[in-house]
C-alpha cells in the first residue's frame, strides 16, 4: 500500500476498529464470527464478538494450515479487511531448538548466531508467524534470575553484539520476505536487573548504570532496525515500565529515534494497578497510552477504557492515530496488505521443519556453546580403550532443549545417543532416573548411590547432572544454585570409588559448582542445547569438535556473592591479595567467581606474547592507539581462540569499572600457528555517560588484551 492509501485507511476507521488493532489476544480467543464462545476469560474481559473480529494480531498460533484459515475468516470480518499479524515467542528456533541464547552467548560467535536466527525466521515463516518476541536483550548479573537463560549474559558489547546480530538474523533486509519475520526485542528496559533475581520484582539502578550497562543491548537492537519493542514487568527509577514515559517517549522515541512499534509484554497494562501506579484499569490504560504502548497483550484496557478517557479529554485521539499508524505501518512493511499470508505454506513447513540443514546447524551451533571449565590431565577429548560409564539424570532424557521449546524432542538429543553416534561404548550406566523439577515440588529422587556400583569396572564416568529446564526460565527463580543432594553425593562416591569423573552440567543458569568441583575431573558446562544437544556435546567429549566457547556470565562460588560480574566498580577500599579487615571483601569467601566472564578451556593451549601498544595521532576514525599482541597456539590441535580487548579509565568524572570488554575477534589456529591480532583503540570505546551526556576524557588507561577477563597482558598509557 502507499503511505497515502494507508492514511486513507486509518481515517476511514472506527474508534473501536482502532482500538482492536491495539489489542493482541491468544488464538483461544478467536471463534468464527457467529460462534464466538462468550464465556470464561472472554466474558471477563469483557470482549465483545465484534471486538474479537477487530482485533489486530495474536500470539502464540502455530501451523501454516491453521494461520492461513485463521487469516481468511478473520479479513472477511474486519470492516476495513485488515489482516492480523502473527506473533510468537520463538525464542531460540521454532521445531529446530537450538541452544538457549545464554549458550549461544558462550559461542562468542555473531556469524553462528545470525544464521541460527535466520533458521528460525524460516522455519517460522514457513508455519505463518510474522513476528517473533526475541531477543530478549535484558543484561544478566543474577542467576537466581530463571531468565538469564534468554540472555546473551552479563556484558554490554557482547549482549549488543549478539542482539544485533539476532535481529538481522531474523529480518535480513527485508522483513516482507517469505522467508523473513519481524523482529521484537525486550524487555525494555532493565528487567534484568531484578532484585534479588526475584521475577517481575522492582528495578531500581542509577541512571549511569541503567544507560552503561542495560541499555546497550536494547540500543543495538533499535540500531538493528528492529520492528518492535516489548516492555519489561519491572519498575525503573519507581514508575514501571509499561507506564513509563521517560524510558519510551524520551529514551527510545526521542533519544534513540526508534520508530516501531511498541507492545506491553502480558497483561502488563493491568498489572499498573498492583504495582501502585493505577487505581483502576481506566487509570492504567492512560498510563500506558501515554506512555506510548501501542498494542495492549492479553487485557483489554484499551478497548475498554480508552473511549471514556478520549471523550472526557484525559488522552487525545492523536496518540490513538498515531499507535495505529504505526501498527498498520508495520504491517505493511510486513506486506500482507498485498500477500496476508505471507510465507505460510503447508508444504514448505513441512519440508523445513527439522530438515538436516537446519539440525546440521543445531548441531555445530551446539557444539560451540558448550564450555570447558575444568580438564585435569588433558582427561578429555576421550581416549581410544577406556571403559565408559555413564550415569546422572541427563544420561538419557531428552529434557534437554530448553525452556519456550514449542517442540517436541526426540531420542536423538540424549547425551546418550549422541556418545553412541559418536562410537564411544558405554560399559555400564547407573544412576539415570530423571531428575524432577522444583516449579513441580520434586527436585530430588530418592537415593540411589547405591546403584553406582554397576559402574565398578570402569575407567571414566560421564555423569549428566544438572537443573531441571521446567527450574529455568520465566518465573523460575531459585534462591538455592547447587545441584540436588543425590547428584552432589553421585558425583562424590563417583571420585571416592577411585573413577575419573566428567562432569556434564545441563542448566539454564551459572550453578554453584564449587561444592562438586572437588571431586570431578573434567567439567564441561553443557546448558540445554536443544534437539541436537546429545550430538553436540558428544562432538566435544570425543575432539570431534575443540572446543571454544567463553563464560558469557560469571558463575559464583556460592549464591552469597551475587551479584558478580568482571565489570564491577574498585570501591575505595579494594581487596588485593590475602582478605584483611576493614578492605572490601568477604571473610568467607573471595571476592572472584569460580568462572569469570571470557573463561573456557579448550584441546588448544595458546599462549599470548608480543603485547604492544601504539598511540595514533589524528586519525580519521577517531582511533586513538592500537593494541597489538601474538596468540600462539602451542599444541597440535587446531584450535580457535577468542582473544578479547578490554579497557579501563584509570581516574575520570564518575568512576569506571575496573575492566571493560571493548572488542573481541575470533582465529582459527593450526597447531603451532602464531597470529598477530591488532585491536584498534577508539576514542569512542573510551567515552562514557557521565550523568549528562557521552563525554570523552583524556587521562591515564589500562589497555589489555588476552583469554578471558582474569587473563589479560595489559600497558598503562596517556590517551
Ligand atoms: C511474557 C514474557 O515476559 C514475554 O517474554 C513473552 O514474550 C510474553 N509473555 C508472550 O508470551
Amino acid at each position: 500500500m502507499t503511505e497515502k492509501e494507508l492514511k486513507e485507511l486509518l481515517h476511514s476507521m472506527s474508534l473501536q476498529e482502532k482500538l482492536g488493532e491495539m489489542t493482541q489476544m491468544a488464538p483461544n480467543f478467536f471463534g468464527t464470527s457467529d460462534s464466538v464462545d462468550l464465556t470464561g476469560p472472554m466474558k471477563a474481559m469483557n470482549l465483545k464478538p465484534e471486538d474479537v473480529a477487530y482485533l489486530g494480531s495474536t500470539l502464540n498460533a502455530f501451523g501454516a494450515e491453521k494461520l492461513i484459515a485463521m487469516q481468511k475468516e478473520h479479513m472477511e470480518r474486519q470492516p476495513h479487511h485488515i489482516p492480523l499479524i502473527f506473533m510468537a515467542d520463538v525464542i531460540h528456533g521454532l521445531k529446530t531448538i537450538y541452544p538457549v541464547p545464554l549458550a549461544m552467548g558462550c559461542s562468542f560467535d555473531t556469524g553462528l548466531m545470525e544464521e541460527s536466527a535466520a533458521m528460525a525466521a524460516r522455519e517460522s515463516a514457513a508455519t505463518g508467524i510474522h513476528l517473533t518476541f526475541s531477543p530478549m536483550a535484558d543484561l544478566v548479573r543474577d542467576p537466581r534470575w530463571g531468565r538469564v537463560t534468554e540472555s546473551p549474559g552479563e556484558d554490554p558489547l557482547l549482549n549488543a553484539r549478539m542482539t544485533a546480530a539476532t535481529v538481522k538474523g531474523y529480518q535480513g533486509d527485508d522483513i516482507s520476505a517469505p522467508d523473513r519475520i519481524a523482529s521484537c526485542f525486550k524487555h525494555f528496559g532493565g528487567y534484568g536487573a531484578s532484585e534479588g533475581g526475584r521475577d517481575y520484582n522492582t528495578v531500581d539502578v542509577s541512571d549511569g548504570v541503567l544507560r552503561e550497562y542495560y541499555l546497550t543491548a536494547y540500543k543495538a537492537a533499535v540500531d538493528a532496525g528492529a520492528a518492535m519493542a516489548m516492555t519489561s514487568f519491572n519498575t525503573i527509577d519507581r514508575v514501571p515500565a509499561t507506564g513509563n514515559k521517560k524510558m519510551f517517549r524520551k529514551i527510545l522515541r526521542e533519544e534513540w529515534g526508534f520508530d516501531g512499534v511498541a507492545i506491553t509484554d502480558f497483561d502488563a497494562v493491568g498489572e499498573l494497578i498492583p504495582h501502585g501506579l493505577a487505581a483502576d484499569g481506566k487509570d492504567a490504560a492512560e498510563y500506558a497510552l501515554k506512555a506510548g504502548a501501542d498494542i495492549e497483550m492479553m487485557s483489554t484496557n484499551y478497548l475498554n477504557h480508552a473511549r471514556e478517557l478520549i471523550e472526557e479529554g484525559k488522552v487525545d485521539l492523536s496518540l490513538i492515530d498515531e499507535a495505529v499508524w504505526r501498527i498498520l505501518l508495520l504491517k505493511n512493511k510486513l506486506g500482507l496488505f498485498e500477500n496476508p499470508f505471507k510465507g505460510a505454506d503447508p508444504e514448505k513447513e513441512k519440508a523445513l521443519h527439522l530438515c538436516p540443514e537446519h539440525l546440521a546447524l543445531a548441531r555445530k551451533a551446539g557444539s560451540k556453546c558448550v564450555v570447558l571449565l575444568k580438564n585435569e590431565e588433558n582427561l578429555l577429548p576421550l581416549k581410544k580403550g577406556v571403559k565408559v560409564g555413564l550415569a546422572g539424570p541427563f544420561a538419557d532424557s531428552t529434557s534437554v532443549l530448553g525452556g519456550w521449546a514449542f517442540a517436541d524432542s526426540s531420542d536423538r538429543a540424549t547425551l546418550k545417543s549422541g556418545l553412541l553416534e559418536d562410537g564411544v561404548e558405554i560399559s555400564a550406566m547407573a544412576m539415570t532416573e530423571e531428575l524432577g523439577s522444583m516449579q513441580h515440588g520434586i527436585m530430588d529422587v530418592s537415593d540411589q548411590t547405591a546403584e553406582l556400583d554397576a559402574l565398578a569396572d570402569c575407567d571414566v564416568v560421564i555423569a549428566a547432572v544438572g537443573e531441571h529446564p521446567d527450574d529455568t526460565g520465566e518465573s523460575a527463580s531459585k534462591t538455592i544454585l547447587r545441584l540436588s543432594h543425590n547428584q552432589e553425593k553421585m558425583l562424590e562416591k563417583l571420585h571416592d570409588m577411585g573413577k575419573k569423573v566428567i562432569a556434564i552440567v545441563f542448566s539454564g543458569r551459572p550453578l554453584e559448582l564449587r561444592p562438586v568441583v572437588p571431586f570431578c575431573d573434567a567439567v564441561v558446562q553443557a546448558w540445554f542445547l536443544g534437539v541436537e544437544a546429545g550430538p553436540a556435546i558428544a562432538d566435544v567429549l570425543t575432539g570431534t569438535v575443540n572446543p571454544s566457547a567463553r563464560l558469557s556470565m560469571s558463575f559464583p562460588q556460592t549464591v552469597g556473592q551475587i551479584p558478580v560480574y568482571y565489570n564491577h566498580m574498585n570501591t575505595g577500599r579494594p581487596l588485593e591479595g590475602p582478605y584483611h579487615r576493614f578492605v572490601s571483601g568477604y571473610l568467607d569467601c573471595p571476592n572472584e567467581p569460580l568462572y569469570p566472564f571470557g573463561y573456557g578451556l579448550s584441546y588448544s593451549d595458546y599462549r599470548y606474547s608480543g603485547f604492544t601498544v601504539r598511540t595514533v595521532k589524528n586519525a580519521e576514525d577517531g582511533t586513538l592507539a592500537e593494541v597489538s599482541v601474538d596468540v600462539e597456539n602451542v599444541s597440535d590441535v587446531p584450535g580457535r581462540e577468542t582473544v578479547q580487548l578490554y579497557i579501563r579509565d584509570v581516574a575520570a568524572s564518575v568512576v569506571r569499572p575496573v575492566k571493560e570488554l571493548k572488542d573481541f575477534v575470533q582465529i582459527d589456529l593450526g597447531a603451532h600457528e602464531k597470529k598477530t591480532v591488532v585491536f584498534k583503540v577508539t576514542r569512542e570505546m573510551l567515552s562514557f555517560w557521565n550523568n549528562e551526556a557521552v563525554v570523552f576524557e583524556h587521562g591515564d588507561f589500562d589497555l589489555m588484551a588476552g583469554h578471558s577477563s582474569e587473563e589479560v597482558l595489559k600497558e598503562r598509557v596517556a590517551l
